[in-house]
């Protein structure tokens, strides 16, 4: 039965820094009372404050960047917990746990290039993919900077959240907005199909995205389609993150590896899935 990590625990943490990104995000700095090992890009964490601010169920977050003892996480204000979270003072004390989930595959420099589709604050997972794919992930091959496109989407430009971090990172990044305030008027999957009209992104490509379920609906369907791999980081709605409150079902795909059953729990067997094992877009 898959079960959480072995590395997970539940631990507290001071916030160091609270600050503002984009329209309605901010970056959560925080110190772990306890060191972490290095963590792998896409992993989460579960997190509240301890004091009665936050709702008792703690609410998952990708590890946005790991510096030093520290953990930051990018989000974005969506309700009662993140609203809680972006009221944090330096001191405040927090509860996680983690680190959960399984995260990106490896991401080596062997095949095809890689595409990262980025919608919104789906953008959190990717800063530490690229960082860890040009560096050599599992003792693979590093990826060339010329091999990963980054291409983010977002309804206008102050959604964008923190796109010059990851221009900094040298590889090669494209925006897209809905309204065209910033970049490419149109969606990540519009801007993919018009680098691909004009060469400049090779037609086999290896695919990851994170963001909205409609966003990652088309990818799916663009990657079944064209026939290339393709890796999702889900953002389901959780209960425990643990594997035990069955909050966080997605569909598997019933030839596939996993579709004995007719669901994969995305906190403990996700929430990065390759599309061979569960489809979006197929439930409904
Ligand atoms: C593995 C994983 C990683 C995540 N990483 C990040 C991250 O790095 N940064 C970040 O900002 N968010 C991330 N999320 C989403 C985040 O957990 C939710 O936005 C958060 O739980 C909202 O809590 P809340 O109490 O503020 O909102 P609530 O008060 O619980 O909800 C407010 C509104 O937002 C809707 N909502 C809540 N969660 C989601 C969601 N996941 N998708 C769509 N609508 C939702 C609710 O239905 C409701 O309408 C991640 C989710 C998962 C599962
Ligand atoms: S969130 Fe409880 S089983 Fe996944």
């Amino acid at each position: 039965m898959p079960a959480p990590p072995i590395d997970a625990r539940s631990l507290t943490a001071r916030t160091v820094s609270v600050t503002p990104c984009g329209d309605d995000g901010f970056v959560l700095r925080i110190r772990p009372d306890v060191g972490q090992a290095p963590l792998r890009a896409a992993r989460f964490f579960m997190l509240r404050r301890e004091d009665r601010l936050s709702p008792a169920i703690p609410r998952p977050f990708s590890i946005y960047r790991q510096v030093g003892e520290d953990l930051e996480f990018l989000i974005k204000n969506m309700g009662t917990g993140t609203a809680a979270l972006s009221q944090c003072t330096p001191g405040t004390r927090l509860r996680l746990i983690g680190p959960l989930g399984n995260g990106w595959p490896a991401l080596d420099g062997e095949g095809a290039p890689w595409v990262m589709l980025a919608g919104g604050i789906g953008s959190a997972p990717f800063f530490m993919g690229i960082e860890q794919a040009l560096a050599g992930m599992d003792g693979r091959k590093p990826v060339q900077r010329e091999s990963i496109t980054y291409l983010y989407g977002a309804a206008r430009r102050g959604l964008l959240y923190d796109i010059e971090a990851f221009r900094r990172l040298g590889v090669r990044v494209e925006a897209c907005t809905d309204d065209g305030s910033a970049g490419f008027k149109g969606n990540v999957l519009q801007l993919l199909e018009d680098l691909w009209k004009r060469g400049e992104v090779p037609r086999q490509v290896r695919l990851l995205a994170c963001g909205p379920e409609r966003m990652l609906e088309a990818v799916e369907n663009l990657a079944r389609a064209r026939n290339l791999q393709c890796w999702l980081s889900l953002e389901t709605l959780m209960g425990c993150g643990v594997g035990i409150c069955n909050g966080c079902p997605v569909p598997t795909v019933e030839s596939g590896p996993m579709g004995a059953w007719p669901n994969a729990k995305c906190c403990v067997e996700g929430p990065v899935f390759s599309v061979d094992d569960v489809t979006l877009a197929g439930a409904h």
